[in-house]
């Protein structure tokens, strides 16, 4: 049986299941394996696990541990019962559909630029702020226009482009992320800068560990995680660049519990901008595939982004992020009550858990549907759960 245990109740004998730490690129050659000895306890408590999962049928157990399934099914509940409480208040000026076409130049623009920016800050030349201004300004102007566009076509990455379409994802979910707070529009696109910025110290990082295919050595751990520090001076030279977007790159991190890096840095000790930075990063990196993982879905990131609030992250941050994206952000594939694939195409008026859907697929009989739009909010259908699109060979984003 699977069971959820704190890391200190951690014994050699037990097997581990899930170290729960998909949000970093951590040192461990495997995410399940037996616990030999106290030295592997004592490293996964000093890299910040608090939870993790065992297997209580390939090694020792823990009597009175929730099992996996119970509390999936309690945080099932907490994020339904925070999606029914939340309100939507505005609702987009622009429509997906037309939103889609101006995002997909602008994104692409913006991956060109942090591109050349990369390659610059790779070989030794500083950072042009005049260049990266006019970008996010394009990435804003899309999300105050319609949020949606932007942030469902940044979920579609080429692998070998990580590091450049991460960093523009960051951008675009801190730019919505900031305003949803209520910041101004020029706090709004520093943040953005600091979204584009945020993992700049990475080109100083030797390509061989940044691109590692396998789990880095202790040595290399470290070196990578001293992409923070590296950023943050590299920024701090560059003249004009906002305090914001420096925070975000110094800050982005360290953990709420004082179990990041580089300063171990606790609660409100990290600047605001910090602690939102540290979840749009998770949150986009959870949703990536990697050259050793595949992404999750979106709905999936988000719980375990609600699991990890109690310790790693602002909850309350949390949570405003979670009515933000939506529980089936745009883009997500969903099954229906009545048996039926469909995509989300809009995050719906009333709730966050009746969006508005365009049927995709026919399960029962097996047959590709004629696209219809459906109103969940009307009631005549209802979503069951999330599907991976991967699983039934489907491209959510050719439905948008
Ligand atoms: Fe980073």
């Amino acid at each position: 049986m699977i069971k959820r245990i704190r890391s200190d109740q951690l014994l050699p004998g037990m097997y581990i299941h899930d170290l729960n730490c998909g949000w970093m690129d951590h040192p461990f050659a495997f995410n399940s394996f037996k616990v030999n000895d106290e030295k592997i306890i004592a490293k996964i408590i000093a890299t910040g696990i608090r939870e993790l999962y065992i297997d209580s049928q390939k090694g020792l157990d823990v009597d009175d541990a929730q099992t996996h399934d119970e509390f999936h099914a309690d945080m099932h509940q907490q994020i339904t019962t925070l999606a029914e409480k939340h309100e939507i208040k505005t609702l987009p000026p622009t429509q997906l559909k037309e939103e889609v076409v101006q995002a997909r130049v602008v994104h692409s623009e913006a991956h060109n630029v942090v591109h050349h920016l990369m390659s610059d800050i790779r070989m030794g030349k500083q950072i042009e702020l005049a260049k990266l201004s006019p970008v996010v300004e394009n990435i804003t102007d899309s999300i105050f226009r319609n949020k949606d566009a932007f942030i469902s076509l940044s979920r579609i990455k080429q692998k070998d482009e990580y590091t450049f379409q991460h960093s523009v994802s960051v951008c675009a979910l801190l730019v919505a992320f900031s305003r949803a707070m209520g910041y101004e529009k020029n706090v709004v696109m520093e943040a953005g800068i600091g979204g584009l910025l945020h993992d700049a110290g990475k080109m100083k990082v030797p390509d061989y560990i940044l691109n590692k295919p396998g789990p880095l050595t202790d040595a290399e751990f470290l070196e990578m995680k001293s992409h923070a520090a590296l950023g943050r001076e590299l920024l701090e030279q560059i003249p004009g660049m906002p305090e914001t977007a420096i925070m975000i790159t110094g800050q982005h991190h360290e953990r709420y519990d004082g179990t990041g890096y580089p300063g171990k840095i606790q609660k409100d000790g990290i600047s605001q901008f910090g602690q939102l930075a540290a979840i749009a990063d998770v949150y986009d990196a959870l949703t990536s595939d990697r050259v050793y993982h595949k992404g999750m879905e979106p709905t999936a990131a988000l719980k375990k982004l609600f699991e990890w609030g109690k310790f790693h992250f602002n909850a309350e941050l949390v949570e405003h992020f979670i009515c933000l994206i939506g529980i089936y952000p745009v883009g997500t594939l969903v099954k229906l009550e009545s048996g039926v694939l469909a995509v989300v195409v809009n995050p719906g008026n009333e709730s966050l858990l009746r969006p508005t859907v365009r049927t995709v697929f026919d399960i029962k009989q097996e047959l590709y549907v004629t696209p219809q739009e459906i109103d969940l909010a009307k009631k005549l259908d209802s979503i069951v759960q999330y599907e991976s699109p991967r699983n039934w060979g489907i491209d959510p984003f050719k439905y948008l």
